[in-house]
């Protein structure tokens, strides 16, 4: 049995997030996929993914690896103790990209965890673990990576309320471009890059405005308005700009998006680096692509939000 946490995509509405306005986010095709393999003769509790060189073992001391820390977290919350399992996992999205990776792990770890105690998953068990993770690895996280690796779908997250999925029978599946930058960056740092910018007030116009943004981008993705869509985000890009959390390259990635087609661009999750995203009309794709790449960077379409659990 494998078990997974899928990535996601925030369309719109990263970091205002944190000051509980909307995210426009959903699931991606591809996440972390985790088999728990016991170890009879014994043994910790190890976490190995391959795709990402990480190898590790549960482990609360301080001095541990921050992914060994996290796993005994998760293992803490379920109350499940430190079987002798290693967790053996494979991932198809980059790890610090902004694409959702460490909550996809930790979604797909306490199900795998959960499934070994022969305990049921429920979605509230679940989340719990994996925000304890997140905590862990990210500081005060909004949340919304959370939600989707365990719930899928596509939808509209806020803090106080968590996340509501959008007609998901009416809307048809979306797909993105997605272009991992290849810059390393830290959720954390980019965090309190705004907190500076904004003085830390949710009344930052700028924050109200990529409320504003998200709220009208998901009403032109309900009616089919890929365009709108596409506009919200470009706009969105320049709000992320203004409160210091894009790039040059980013900048550059997201131009080159539009010039060959794309309907919007922007960065996608806390900028910094990692990676952008595009909507453009199928036909001008492959050129998205192309341009990407003539930047070194290697783009790919996904399908978002036609996967739940
Ligand atoms: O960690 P990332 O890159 O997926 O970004 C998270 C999105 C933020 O709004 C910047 C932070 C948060 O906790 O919501």
């Amino acid at each position: 049995m494998t078990f997974v946490g899928w990535g996601k995509v925030i369309l719109l509405g990263e970091h205002a997030v944190v000051y509980g306005y909307p995210a426009l986010a959903g699931a991606l095709d591809r996440g972390v996929t985790i088999a728990p393999v016991p170890t009879p003769a014994g043994g910790p509790l190890r976490l190995d993914i391959p795709a990402w060189d990480l190898a590790v073992t549960a482990n609360h001391d301080a001095e541990h690896h921050q992914v060994g820390r996290a796993l005994a977290a998760i293992a803490d919350a379920l109350g499940v103790g430190f079987p002798a399992v290693s967790l053996v996992g494979d991932a198809q999205i980059p790890p610090g990209a902004g694409l959702g990776s460490s909550a996809a792990m930790a979604i797909a770890v306490a199900r795998a965890l959960l499934a070994h105690a022969k305990r049921k998953p429920d979605l509230a068990t679940l989340t719990e673990a994996a925000a304890a993770s997140e905590q862990l690895l990210h500081g005060r996280p909004s949340g919304v990576d959370v939600a989707i690796a365990a719930a899928g779908g596509i939808g509209v997250f806020r803090k106080s309320s968590g996340f509501r999925r959008i007609a998901p029978s009416a809307a048809p599946p979306l797909r993105v471009l997605i272009g991992p930058s290849g810059a390393p960056r830290s959720t954390a740092r980019m965090v309190e890059r705004v907190r500076q910018a904004t003085d830390g007030q949710a009344g930052d116009p700028r924050l109200v405005e990529l409320g504003e943004l998200t709220d009208a981008g998901t009403n032109a993705l309900l009616a089919g308005d890929l365009a709108g869509l596409g506009a919200a985000m470009n706009r969105a890009q320049a709000v992320l700009r203004a409160i210091d959390v894009s790039t040059e390259q980013l900048d550059a990635l997201c131009e080159a998006a539009r010039s060959a087609g794309a309907h919007g661009a922007k960065l996608t999750g806390a900028g910094g680096g990692g990676a952008v995203i595009a909507i453009a009309p199928r036909d001008k794709e492959q050129a998205v692509l192309a341009a990407w790449r003539d930047a070194n960077v290697h783009g790919f379409p996904a399908v978002v939000g036609a996967q739940s659990l």
